[in-house]
């Protein structure tokens, strides 16, 4: 089991799991959930290595940096902490 932690809470995810239900259920603001819109742009604080490869709709975007879209990751296993 992976964990997310945001705004101080911690929230189970199942290793290889996309994470976009669990950051709307702890307050992300999410939109298309297909990397369109970059409503539900994250800051990754620690962990990006715990996360799938930056996809093309996060390029496409602009996400650089500690930059994500939440619709777009998959946690692989560990712990990711990140803001919004
Ligand atoms: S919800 Fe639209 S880009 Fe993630």
């Amino acid at each position: 089991m992976a964990k997310i932690v945001l705004n101080e809470q911690e929230i189970d995810v199942p290793d290889g799991e996309k994470i976009v239900e669990h950051i709307e259920e702890a307050g992300v603001p999410i939109g298309c959930s297909n990397g369109v819109c970059g409503t539900c742009e994250v800051e990754i604080l620690e962990g990006m290595e715990n996360l799938n490869e930056v996809t093309e709709e996060e390029e496409d975007l602009g996400m650089e940096g500690n930059k994500r879209l939440g619709c777009q990751c998959k946690i692989k296993s560990g712990t990711v902490t990140l803001e919004y």
